[in-house]
């Protein structure tokens, strides 16, 4: 059985990452209601694969014969202005959840919970994935500027990304 104080952190952990989800979600349908379907496409995608992180959570929680908890989702931030300042909210919000997941890991250490320690790594190496993307584009944004052509090109390119179903195993 799980250790109980892992547990809520882990559960704390499956509402962050459905928040994300939300959040995600929230800046898609800012990027589709400027015309932006690219920058859409990049945010929708990274919305289903922050509802695969919270999956994850909840199968290991079940598979160590724990109980999942399922708190109340709030409602996103919707204070977008433009591309530059949605990805400088993303990367915020990622440095966050990279600081939870940090969380997680120190739960486990402090009470020798090293099958959840272990878990928990898939997670900390995602997290430097995701602070990277979000600064590669706020990057190019300051870099190329926001005039027409180069959100043109930059949509368009953010527009390829692919949804692949994460997997911890
Ligand atoms: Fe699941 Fe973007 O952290």
């Amino acid at each position: 059985m799980i250790n109980e104080k892992v547990q809520n952190v882990l559960n704390q952990q499956i509402n962050k990452e459905f928040y994300s989800a939300y959040l995600y979600l929230a800046m898609s349908a800012y990027f589709d209601e400027i015309g932006l379907h690219g920058f859409s496409t990049w945010t929708k995608v990274q919305a289903k694969e922050e509802i695969d992180h919270g999956m994850i959570i909840l199968d290991y929680i079940i598979e160590r014969d724990g109980k999942v908890e399922f708190g109340q989702i709030e409602s996103p931030d919707r204070d977008f202005n433009n591309p530059l300042q949605i990805f400088e909210k993303i990367l915020e919000h990622e440095k966050f959840v990279t600081e939870s997941i940090n969380c997680v890991a120190e739960m486990s250490d402090e009470e020798c919970d090293l099958a959840t320690r272990h878990f928990i790594n898939w997670y900390i190496s995602e997290q430097v994935e995701e602070e990277a993307n979000a600064r590669d584009v706020i990057d190019r944004l300051k870099l190329f500027g926001d005039e027409c052509a180069s959100l043109y090109h930059l949509d368009k390119e953010l527009g390829q990304r692919q949804y692949v179903q994460h997997s911890y195993k």
